[in-house]
């Protein structure tokens, strides 16, 4: 029998991506940004949509349905109440969840055909149950509490509602303009980085703040339930009339105007940073409590841009009251496309939903382009690049040798990560034991903010001996505290440094991974989903004793991810790294002829 064929898409927004199923399974995935190398590209995602379609070896007019994640018109209404001021309308606490599933004619069918060059149906889901899809279908539970919690959709800003089997139902929902991503981008802004991408660096910088403004935020901004719902005192917010994200009011609240971007960081940012998050967590909790209240279930699937906190999941993680944690890699509005996809499989379709014992459905979130070892070489040949290629075990070795030896390497392998994680694929390594790499890595490879701290990624089957971690964090979605063997205690003299002076005190065994507070954003390694990784890991512990590599995302500041060996060659060619493997070929960068230099962390904008 012929294959069902369903294209997910979002777009529009930011983070515009394309998934494809076939016959329910995932058979490819990409964000529009990593094609373009547009950062956040919201465009239509023509070039994933062309990638998806091209790994499966079919055309447009072989899909059975294209589905968008959210719905046009009532995000437009959203739009049309606000600039009319009638918006918000109703009440504040969480509502019943509206009527769900329905098809939807409008203007949107015509360009998303015509973009496509297809001629079948397009269905339309709404966005919270996209994010919410997304995090139930592909989780490895039978049944689970939902959790979706985000800026915003149509209306709504967080969700809570069950999944079983192939059903999925939202129960209840909080409404615009009360929304814990606009909060938290309401203080990204004002502490001077960028709404939508800057949130992490928030999240990066709290640890070396005060929870000094706390009081005021719950005071003055935010009326928060016990339930978790909560009402923001719009006094303080600009994000419903002006471009903004705060105004005068919230200023002269927190003592002094925003920072201006790319100026100094002082303590008052890292106090605000420590404060927000502070709050975030405490709404999360609740919101996961209700939730848990209301369903009686044990398990929890997370979604929407919120979930990619990591502090907070790892704090739900340890602090309860769910046995179980499972947030979808691409928690951002990029999973919507694959949420969407899905509910058409299962609901639209009723097609039936197989849990593997222990195993999601997200394939490591492999799920990008991959290039063969020929076409790597030919690339490579055409650019008169120097390189050797080698046998698996051997590179293994040699670049294991090389990190030990704490060489910064640039590892591009396999299928690109759907996501906004690079989890050994399009990753930058380096040696966690070394004191110096956080530094070198932020400022010579990334040229990004000294403070930023990286992550680890350990072998799964070594990762509780060094990190406090109950299961898994394959997509490096859990903060989690490195164990006390392995930690440093500080001098008094050191315990006395505040804020970024924190920075270069080495707090564990593997300094280069471990922030200030002791804690690690984990990725757990697993040779089921990328053999060749872990293989890699395994090697630089044999030489070592570590099992740690530190795992940053390869690119710098401002850029996707790169996706090709080109992608990856330029920026090899751009930075300070002295080590670049493209599948099997070896590249040094004192062996590359200097004229293929390139003048490269000037072309993007500081973000
Ligand atoms: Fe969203």
């Amino acid at each position: 029998m012929k294959p069902t064929y369903i294209l997910g898409v979002s777009a529009f927004y930011h983070d515009s991506a394309a998934c494809l199923l076939r016959d329910g399974v995932i058979v490819a995935a990409g964000q529009e940004e990593r094609f373009t190398r547009k950062k956040g590209d919201s465009d239509f995602p023509r070039h994933a949509a062309q990638y998806c379609l091209k790994t499966a070896g079919i055309g447009p007019s072989d899909l059975a349905y294209v589905g968008f994640y959210d719905k046009p018109l009532l995000k437009f209404e959203r739009i049309l109440e606000t600039y009319l001021g009638v918006a918000p309308r109703g009440f504040s606490q969480f509502r019943l969840a509206g009527p769900a599933w329905m098809k939807e004619k409008l203007f949107q069918d015509r360009e998303i055909r015509s973009a496509l060059n297809y001629e079948g149906e397009v269905l339309y889901a709404e966005h919270h149950e996209s994010h919410a899809a997304s995090a139930f279908f592909p989780s490895p539970f039978e049944e689970a509490a939902i959790l979706t919690v985000d800026g915003v959709g149509e209306w709504a800003t967080a969700s809570f509602g069950v999944g079983r089997g192939n059903n999925l139902e939202l129960r209840k929902e909080l409404h615009w303009p009360d929304s814990l991503g606009l909060l938290y981008s309401a203080f990204t802004y004002f502490t001077g980085f960028k709404v939508n991408s800057g949130e992490y660096k928030v999240m990066g910088l709290a640890p070396y703040g005060e929870p000094k403004y706390v009081d005021i935020i719950y005071r003055e901004l935010i009326d928060l339930r016990e339930d978790g719902s909560f009402t923001l005192n719009q006094k303080y917010f600009n994000y419903l009339t002006g471009l903004t994200m705060t105004d005068g009011a919230f200023s002269a609240l927190l003592g002094g105007p925003p920072r201006v971007p790319e100026s100094k960081l002082t303590q008052r940012e890292m106090d605000l940073a420590r404060s927000v998050q502070v709050v975030c967590e405490e709404i999360i909790m609740r919101m996961a409590k209700t939730a848990h209240r209301e369903t009686g279930l044990e398990n929890l699937c997370l979604a929407g841009g919120v979930a990619l906190n990591c502090v907070a999941n790892g704090r739900l993680l340890r602090e309860g009251p769910f046995k179980r944690l499972w947030i979808q890699p691409a928690a951002g509005d990029a999973g919507g496309a694959l949420g969407v996809a899905q509910l058409i499989w299962h609901r639209h379709l009723g097609r039936p939903r197989t849990v593997q014992t222990g195993k999601d459905a997200m394939r490591g979130a492999y799920l990008g382009p991959e290039f063969s070892a020929d076409e790597i070489a030919a690339y490579l040949d055409a650019q008169g690049a120097s390189y050797e290629r080698l046998e698996r075990h051997c590179l293994h070795e040699r670049v294991a040798r090389l990190l030990a030896d704490e060489k910064i390497v640039g590892w591009f392998d396999g299928r690109m990560e759907f996501g906004p994680r690079a989890l050994g694929n399009r990753s930058i390594l380096g040696d966690p034991r070394s004191p110096t790499m956080q530094k070198v890595l932020n400022l010579k490879v990334k040229y990004r903010e000294s403070f930023r701290p990286f992550a680890p990624s350990v072998l799964h089957e070594d990762a509780q001996r060094w990190f406090d971690l109950d299961g898994t964090s394959p997509y490096m979605l859990l903060v989690a505290p490195v164990r006390a063997e392995h930690r440093r205690d500080m001098t008094a003299e050191e315990r006395a440094l505040f804020g970024i002076d924190k920075l270069n005190v080495p707090r564990s065994t593997i300094p280069a991974v471990t922030h200030i507070d002791y804690s690690a954003r984990v990725q757990t390694v697993h040779a089921d989903t990328n053999p060749r990784f872990h293989a890699l890991i395994s090697c630089f512990k044999a030489k070592t004793g570590c099992p740690v590599l530190v795992n940053t995302s390869f690119n710098v500041r401002s850029e996707p991810i790169v996706c090709t060996p080109e992608d990856a060659f330029r920026c090899f060619m751009g930075n300070e790294i002295e080590l670049l493997v493209v599948g099997n070929c070896m590249l040094r960068k004192a062996e590359q002829n200097p004229a293929l230099k390139v003048d490269y962390k000037d072309e993007f904008e500081p973000d």
